[in-house]
């Protein structure tokens, strides 16, 4: 809107040309913000309201990107919607639509025009995965599916995918690299992503525009500093850290670590723990990478670059929250791979990515959140 000035008898006075003034620079300031928001790249993330996919809205958001949530809801709720509302000082673009639902997603895609994806939406536990395979491939491969079909529908190029270090299986040489050729996968989940790659790589040799990150995640423990997002508990954890915190607050009376007769130092299993916002980082860092690239489709290992054995995890969660936790021994868990941890050079390097949290902090986050979780009233 113009602002005209008002004529008065004796013609403007110094109040008028202030307003004037005034009026202008608002517009202005209006006019830079509207260049501003043009200029930003509006990002789908499925599974955006979910573990990692909050955490990277975050830091889409830090990177002046514009997130668009897709979320069917099915392993989170309403409550981390309100801590990104804490967090952002707004609620992103939001829609309750399953990956798999290709109408719902077109509407999507037909209304937010987005200008990249990354795809989290996937079942991910391994156990289940098992005793359910049909669930798991029908929605692991086929939402994928929906969305490489709309991205190329949509002409939307750059594509960010969650996969899993679960590809490795048992590694012959450690830290393992991205050259390392996958092993035949030991659950339905891991052979969901073995395959989701493979979609991938065969989409991008077929549509050279669709350029894609592979991120294959290794454990990722911890929550949000703020303790205002984070896993939320969904039945008992299967996961190492949910149930450490779920036994220090008392939910479950005691851990069992699964196995103290493997190969490594203190006979208990080795992993790779990222903390949570690293991980999402990196995701925030692939799609600048993406920015500059044509024809591509590379995984990347996410990980700290270290390994830490299942007992260490759990006197270190001890050590630095000065927390009580009854621990005991049990025989090994099924499918159990002995050790793995990454080489990450080739995100350090290419990603210009690196991480910032230490084990310890993550487990201090992990605690925090599970403190917020009991005061909130969260009952697993
Ligand atoms: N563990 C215990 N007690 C528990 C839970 C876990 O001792 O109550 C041990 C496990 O046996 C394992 C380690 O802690 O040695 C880590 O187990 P997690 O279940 O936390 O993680 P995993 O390494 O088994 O699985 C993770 C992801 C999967 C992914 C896999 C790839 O959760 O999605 O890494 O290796 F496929």
């Amino acid at each position: 809107m113009v602002f005209v000035p008002e004529q008065s008898g004796k013609g403007y006075n110094s109040f008028h040309f202030f307003l004037f003034t005034q009026k202008f620079q608002d517009i202005q300031i209006e006019l830079n913000s509207a260049f501003y928001l043009a200029l930003m790249k509006k990002v789908l993330v499925t599974g955006g309201a979910g573990y990692i996919g909050s955490h990277t809205v975050i830091e889409l958001c830090n990177d002046d990107f514009i997130p668009v949530i897709v979320d069917n809801f099915s392993n989170t709720d309403d409550r981390i919607l309100e801590g990104l509302h804490q967090l952002l000082g707004y609620s992103p673009e939001l829609y309750r639509v399953d990956c798999t639902d290709y109408n719902a997603l077109k509407a999507v895609f037909s209304s937010e025009r987005p200008d990249a994806v990354i795809h989290f939406a996937a079942f991910k536990a391994v156990g289940e995965s098992t005793a359910l395979p049909l669930k798991y491939y029908s929605n692991n491969i086929e939402s994928l599916l929906v969305v490489l079909r709309l991205m190329e529908e949509f002409n939307v190029n750059d594509l960010v995918f969650s996969s899993s270090c679960t590809v490795y299986g048992q590694p012959e040489k450690l830290p393992v690299d991205e050259t390392c050729p996958p092993q035949p996968a030991t659950s339905p989940y891991g052979y969901s992503k073995q395959v989701c790659e493979r979609i991938i790589t065969d989409a991008c040799a077929a549509r050279p525009s669709l350029k894609c990150a592979l991120l294959r995640y290794f454990n990722p423990i911890g929550a949000h500093p703020s303790a205002l997002i984070g896993e939320l508990p969904f039945g008992i954890p299967n996961n190492l850290v949910p149930y450490i915190t779920q036994t220090a607050i008392g939910i479950r009376s005691q851990l069992t670590i699964h196995g103290s007769d493997y190969q490594t130092p203190d006979g208990t299993c080795i992993r790779d723990y990222i903390h949570v916002c690293d991980l999402a980082s990196a995701h925030v860092k692939a799609l600048r990478w993406l920015e500059n690239q044509s024809a591509v489709c590379e995984a990347f290992n996410l990980g700290q670059g270290l390994g830490n054995s299942v007992k260490e995890v759990v006197d270190t969660f001890v050590r630095v929250n000065q927390s009580a936790l009854p621990v005991v021994m049990g025989p090994r868990r099924p499918g159990d791979v002995e050790q793995v941890w990454a080489d990450v050079s080739k995100a350090n390097e290419q990603l210009q990515w690196k991480t910032e949290r230490s084990l310890e902090q993550a487990l201090k986050d992990a605690w925090k959140w599970e403190k917020h979780l009991q005061q909130a009233g969260v009952k697993s």
